[in-house]
């Protein structure tokens, strides 16, 4: 009998521990604008499947804001409601296969151009705020989606400036780290994003089971428009998006790690995911709630024959790289768009890019080739990969974080062109946590 009751004991206790283990959190972005891509590139819904028994949650990507009236809105009425598509339906649907699912619907993502400066002027009143909560309930509500995340646009941080010649050597010497301030009103927009968090996590809790998960895009800085003690109780999540550090947008004469887990060395010591996770950690956030984001696209750069030849960042650039050929968007790769550059070419073709790992698994991969004579053909690749983005997760494991997020499937390799796998990137981080 006290056997018995020992050994029901231990399973109870067996039980509640596997539970630990699946209460870590897979949340799976896919962004719709995915749709315009053509043939390899194009994901759409029925192409997610394979995906969604490793992630707890998918997040449909980007709703926005509609000037003037700052109701949240549906960017693409066509693709997301009318009838033709319904991507709205369609997507909240797979919860009916995949009841463990819980599907949101994303507002913002850096997707929402028109007009940027309505995310702070929304935050500036209490008017605007109330007509976009009641407006996002609504919308998420009659589409089916189980919360809404906020992934907001706020302003980022500046790049750091590179210079030439002596100014370069006087900063060099210097190594400050200092970034000019961007936002005028950055205490009234903090003030504001707690005041908008609370009332949609209000409005959200008239309606059972609703989540509301804040996500911190990437070059976003948290220390200044979150206050995390004032804010945190609300969330379900809060999903750190620690990776574009570099990008060649930002930065188109140097080219580094876009996404390390802790600095290099001669960095800026909060551009990492380890940063990133502290300030919010000590700021009094349950681990449990912070969610680290993984990309699954590359960032890439030209060399020229500026660029030291060992390729080991930072280096110099001149440039966005060439598009792919699936994405066709300067300075961005798809997983399978660099996953088939690493492949060895048929002979008499040129070299491909050289892939260079990080034994210390604390930086991440780089990729490159050197140009060739004339100065052409010349590029470096920081990117993630499924070792990498198991890393990560391992990182996520070790601190005990509430897990990880995928941004986004539609950058994985979706349809097996690298490895016998789809989704390899996404696999192999549920695979590690
Ligand atoms: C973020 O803001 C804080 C407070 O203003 C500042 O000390 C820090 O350097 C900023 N971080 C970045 C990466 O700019």
């Amino acid at each position: 009998m006290k056997l018995c009751i020992l050994i029901a004991a231990a399973l109870v206790a067996v039980a509640a521990a596997n539970q630990v283990v699946s209460t870590k959190k897979v949340i799976c972005y896919y962004d719709s604008k995915s749709y315009v891509r053509e043939s390899n590139a194009r994901l759409l819904p029925p192409d997610l499947e394979p995906a969604l028994p490793y992630c707890t949650h998918l997040v449909y990507g980007y709703a926005g804001v509609q000037p003037d009236t700052y109701k949240m809105i549906s960017t693409n009425q066509n693709l997301d409601i009318d009838s033709a598509h319904a991507n709205y339906r369609t997507i909240t649907s797979f919860k009916t296969k995949y009841p463990q699912l819980k599907v949101l619907l994303a507002v913002g993502g850096d997707a929402d151009l028109e007009d940027p400066q309505k995310y702070n002027a929304l935050l500036e009143s209490q008017q605007a705020r109330t007509a976009f909560v009641n407006s996002g309930v609504v919308l998420a509500e009659q589409h089916g989606f189980d919360g809404i995340d906020l992934a907001w646009q706020f302003p980022k941080v500046k790049p750091k400036k590179i210079r030439s010649g002596w100014g370069n050597f006087w900063h060099g010497v210097k190594k400050t780290f200092k970034t000019t301030p961007v936002d005028e009103k950055e205490s009234e927009h903090r003030e504001g994003f707690t005041a908008l968090v609370r009332e949609l996590k209000a409005a959200l809790s008239l309606k059972p089971h609703l989540e509301l998960g804040v996500t911190i895009l990437p070059n976003v800085n948290s220390t200044i428009y979150c206050d995390v003690p004032a804010i945190i109780n609300f969330v379900d999540y809060v999903n750190l998006l620690a990776f574009d550090y570099f990008t060649p947008e930002r930065n188109e004469k140097e080219a580094d790690y876009t996404a390390p887990i802790y600095a290099p060395q001669n960095r800026h010591p909060e551009q990492n995911v380890d940063a990133a996770v502290k300030y919010w950690r000590n700021a009094g956030a349950p681990p449990t709630k912070i969610v680290v984001g993984i990309a699954t696209y590359a960032r890439t750069w030209k060399l020229d024959s500026d660029s030291e030849i060992a390729g080991v960042p930072p280096i110099h650039t001149d440039g966005a790289g060439e598009p792919g050929p699936y994405t066709k968007t300067e300075g961005l790769l798809s997983y399978p768009e660099v996953c088939m550059k690493l492949i060895a070419p048929p002979a008499g073709l040129r070299a491909n890019i050289r892939k260079v790992t990080d034994p210390s698994k604390r930086f991440g991969t780089y990729a490159f080739r050197l140009p060739d004579s004339d100065g052409n053909g010349g590029i470096w690749v920081s990117y993630e990969d499924a070792d990498t983005a198991g890393q990560k997760a391992d990182y996520v494991k070790k601190n005990n974080l509430g897990g990880i997020s995928i941004v986004d499937l539609s950058m994985d390799d979706f349809r097996e062109l690298c490895t016998g796998n789809k989704y390899p990137i996404l696999r192999a981080a549920k695979y590690r946590l």
